[in-house]
């Protein structure tokens, strides 16, 4: 596996592919990041990982500075699931000049949910997504459905902007609890990583109810955000939403998904289980 940090080494280095299947992630990585590349390399390209924490996604107060930094173990643990490149720049590596050019995605998808909290995230995740696409030009990128919410917001940036990469969405890795892996749970403290799991059940609580008939997704949001604040989590949000608009569902939404937002002490963690069509 080959290591570059600037971007005229991986242009060099990718000079001769045809086409990649390219995996962007923040390091730091755990199974759920390997079964990306896991993911990638079905697509029978050369698999190319990223690793940068991104500064222009963290708001101020945020973890930037404290987001763990582990490149050697995670180019062990990329080479050892077969990736073929990691692309690990440094920050004025991806920002030579001042980002003044920005992604603004669509307020709908992006200023809701995890943005409402954020502002400013996701414009911040699509600027550093487009930088690393034109700089990889891979034919797939792999996202993980654990960021419900970007996923949707990359699909959008690819489709709206047409660009020509196929995004394959891989599903959540868990804990044996139930916890969505995540590198922000290295944070959590021995309770809280007990706690922790009850986002899961709750969400799953959710979705059961409303495969049971239940209809009154306010009231079930309402009742999880409740019991998690019983046990000690600070709620951003709970809610159930139209898989594809991230608005409210409507009798036309097909597909559902229930997702959740919170914090822990220092620590947020979210989570989001998809629900087959209540409606059908
Ligand atoms: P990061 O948080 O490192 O996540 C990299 C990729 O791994 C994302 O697509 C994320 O959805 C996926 N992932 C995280 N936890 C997962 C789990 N438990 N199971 C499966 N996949 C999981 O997301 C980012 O980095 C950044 O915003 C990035 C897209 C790299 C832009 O900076």
């Amino acid at each position: 596996m080959q290591v570059f940090h600037t971007a005229a080494e991986l242009r060099a280095a990718l000079g001769g592919e045809a086409g990649t299947a390219f995996v962007p992630t923040m390091g730091n990585l755990h199974a759920g990041h390997v079964s990306l590349i896991e993911l990638a390399k079905r697509h029978g390209q050369p698999v190319v990982a990223s690793i940068f924490v991104n500064p222009l996604q963290f708001g101020a107060g945020e973890d930037f500075e404290r987001y763990p930094r582990t490149l050697q173990a995670d180019c062990e643990k990329l080479a050892a699931a077969g990736c073929d490149l990691v692309f690990a720049p440094d920050v004025a590596e991806m920002y030579p000049v001042p980002q003044t050019f920005t992604v603004q995605p669509p307020g709908s998808l992006a200023n809701d949910l995890c943005g409402a909290f954020r502002t400013g995230h996701f414009s911040g995740v699509a600027t550093v997504v487009l930088k690393l696409f034109n700089l990889v030009q891979p034919r797939v990128a792999v996202f993980g459905k654990k960021d419900f919410q970007q996923l949707r917001v990359i699909q959008e940036l690819v489709r709206q902007f047409n660009l020509p990469i196929d995004i394959v969405a891989g599903d959540t890795l868990r804990e044996a609890d139930g916890l969505a892996m995540s590198s922000r749970n290295a944070y959590l403290g021995a309770t809280e990583r007990i706690q922790a799991a009850q986002l899961q059940r709750e969400l799953a609580a959710i979705a059961a109810a409303v495969q049971a008939g239940e209809r009154d997704f306010e009231v079930l949001a309402a009742t999880a955000a409740r019991h998690l604040k019983m046990a000690g989590w600070r709620i951003d949000y709970v809610e159930l939403r139209d898989a594809a608009t991230l608005q409210p569902p409507t009798p036309d939404s097909t597909r559902l998904v229930v997702l959740g937002a919170g914090w822990l002490g220092n620590t947020r963690l979210i989570d989001n289980l998809e629900l087959a069509n209540p409606f059908e």
